[in-house]
């Protein structure tokens, strides 16, 4: 058993598993793996250990975060569309209860009037959009102050 208290789980919900194919004018471009290559690496420089999640299915998404406090100190989600609208997974999240930031590639305030709304409002520390990838070392950066964690 680790008491090292630096582990950020990465949770991406729905159609992120195809992110490559979506609107590259949107979401950048990229896949999934490149993405989580990234955040693993700026994770290392921060001196954080990441763990990986993604579903297309809402009740393994409420599932894994079941676990989460289990697996890691701290929580990184992207449900992506799930955000807006599901209660299943925002209560989910209130169980975990390990500092959590919210991060969204685009930038869900200035697209359709319901992207606005997010069931993880009161139980992130922060919500983060429109940064493309960098929102997500931003959100790093955000836990590895939350958990105390030196950069190498
Ligand atoms: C998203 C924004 C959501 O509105 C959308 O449904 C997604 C991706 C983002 O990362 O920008 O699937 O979460």
């Amino acid at each position: 058993m680790t008491s090292a208290h630096n582990r950020v789980a990465v949770l991406h919900g729905v159609n992120f598993d195809i992110l490559e194919r979506r609107d590259a004018s949107v979401y950048g471009g990229l896949s999934l793996y490149e993405l989580e290559a990234k955040i693993a690496s700026w994770a290392r420089e921060l001196g954080l250990e990441t763990i990986f999640f993604q579903t297309n299915a809402e009740g393994e998404f409420c599932e894994y975060l079941h676990r989460v406090p289990e697996l890691a100190d701290s929580a990184i989600v992207n449900a992506g569309a799930w955000t807006h609208y599901s209660r299943a997974i925002a209560d989910a999240l209130a169980v975990a209860a390990v500092p959590t930031v919210e991060v969204h590639l685009s930038d869900v305030e200035s697209r359709d009037d319901w992207r606005r709304v997010s069931v993880f409002d009161g139980l992130v520390l922060e919500k983060i959009s429109g940064k493309g990838p960098d929102g997500y070392r931003e959100a790093l950066a955000r836990l590895a102050g939350e958990l105390g964690s030196t950069p190498r």
